[in-house]
């Protein structure tokens, strides 16, 4: 069914133009006893049943008992990897740190698993994964290479996350991690005249990314590799985006803004003058990744101060095998709330609208409203604080995409 109404005891829905910025994240409306039309898939209205257009009360109506809330937009996770890495969180919780498992583990072991993997075995590992995603309502989400580390590999990895994309009913945008370990036996520069004169080339060639991220870390990445690779990453036409001041502050997230990155994530670390920048910014959005704070045991970033700046924040899962793995949102909008003190609403609206802008993918997602794709989930609840209020419960019972069920739960 892609022509319908679904009607809703409470339907949630951010107004405004992406990115809402600082506390008109609040903006959120709910309203009550409400309904969304779609046709061929597409939003054609939303609001209050009882405003229901006449000429549109003849489609078939289904009646939600939950909530109802745009699907929600992973705009940070790790896909497509393979395997785990649970014995570096036991490591971990034995007095080890993420940052002295990086030599020889990390993300060089996950580079390791994905090279010993075929194309296949790959594929398989994440297609379960992202099932599970779409059960916990996300219906569109960010894909990211960074476990290549070499041209060829990395080109494989984006390769793969076009053909997992393929493969799953979310829409999907691709980023490519071309700064994420130096690949080891090799310096910094050489890697990074690697990265700009030959990977970013050869993925826009085949239009295989849409953005080009850095982790800029005192493991891994400066600044100033960071300017090189934006340089080349907007002279072929795609956006930038960063890790920036998660173990530590490097002023990567006022660098990520000068440079007019789509966002600057993470941001434990960032200190005064990159919330400023923040605050300030036009178009680069602060992605929060509250798992990854609390697995790794991460300072917590100055959420309060970016939202009071101005900031235009959004929330994603950072879905990886050695920082997060969690791939639920709502278990992402749960942390947020107890670790951020962020109310659930705002939170919701991060984890929505302002994540669809953070992948361009905003025309079409997260929101309900004209004009956009008819993805959108049902809670077991008609309260929405429930979301962050019972963390390890999951709330969608049912997940829609272009007005069509695409998850119930059994
Ligand atoms: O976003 N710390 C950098 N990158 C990832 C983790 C990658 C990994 O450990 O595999 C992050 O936290
Ligand atoms: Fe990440």
């Amino acid at each position: 069914m892609t022509d319908g109404v679904i009607r809703a005891p409470a339907l949630v829905t951010a107004d405004g133009t992406p990115p809402l910025r600082g506390r008109s994240l609040d903006t959120v409306r709910v309203v009550t006893d409400g309904a969304v039309a779609f046709r061929d898939g597409t939003v054609v209205f939303a609001g209050s049943a009882a405003d229901l257009p006449a000429g549109l009360r003849s489609l078939s109506v289904t009646d939600a008992s939950g909530a109802v809330l745009p699907g929600f937009v992973d705009c940070h996770t790790h896909l497509p990897f393979f395997g785990w890495r649970a014995d570096e969180f036991e490591a971990r919780l034995a007095g080890r740190t993420y940052r002295d498992l990086h030599g020889g583990g990390g993300i060089y072991r996950s580079a390791r698993l994905m090279s010993g993997a075929s194309d296949e075995e790959v594929i398989e590992f994440c297609r379960p994964l992202t099932a599970e995603m779409l059960a916990h309502g996300t219906t569109a989400l960010e894909l990211k290479t960074g476990y290549g580390l070499s041209v060829e590999a990395e080109l494989r990895q984006a390769g793969l996350a076009r053909r997992l994309s393929a493969a799953i009913p979310q829409e999907t945008s691709v980023t490519l991690l071309a700064c994420h370990a130096v690949p080891e036996g090799m310096s910094r520069d050489a890697w990074v005249d690697a990265v700009c004169a030959e990977l970013i080339p050869a993925i826009a060639a085949e239009a295989l990314a849409d953005a080009v991220d850095v982790y800029v870390e005192d493991i891994a990445f400066a600044v100033s590799d960071l300017e090189r690779v934006a340089a080349s990453a907007l002279e072929h036409g795609l956006w930038v985006r960063c890790h920036a001041d998660q173990l530590g502050p490097s002023g990567a997230a006022a660098a990520a803004v000068a440079l007019g990155a789509r966002s600057a994530d993470h941001l434990n670390h960032a200190g005064a003058a990159s919330v400023r920048a923040l605050g300030d910014a036009r178009g680069t959005v602060a992605t929060l990744l509250p798992v990854s704070t609390l697995f790794i045991g991460a300072e917590r970033p100055p959420v309060q101060d970016l939202l009071a700046a101005g900031a235009a924040v959004a929330l994603a899962t950072d879905f990886n095998a050695g920082t997060s793995p969690c791939l639920s949102m709502p278990e992402a909008i749960a942390v947020a709330a107890a670790l951020y003190r962020i109310p659930t609403l705002t939170a919701v609206a991060a984890a929505t609208t302002n994540a669809a802008w953070v992948l361009g993918l905003h025309d079409r997602h997260g929101s309900l409203q004209p004009g956009t794709r008819a993805d959108f989930v049902v809670l077991d609840t008609e309260d929405p604080a429930m979301i962050a209020y019972r963390p390890g419960h999951n709330p969608v019972s049912e997940t829609w995409i272009g007005g069509q069920r695409v998850w119930t739960r059994a």
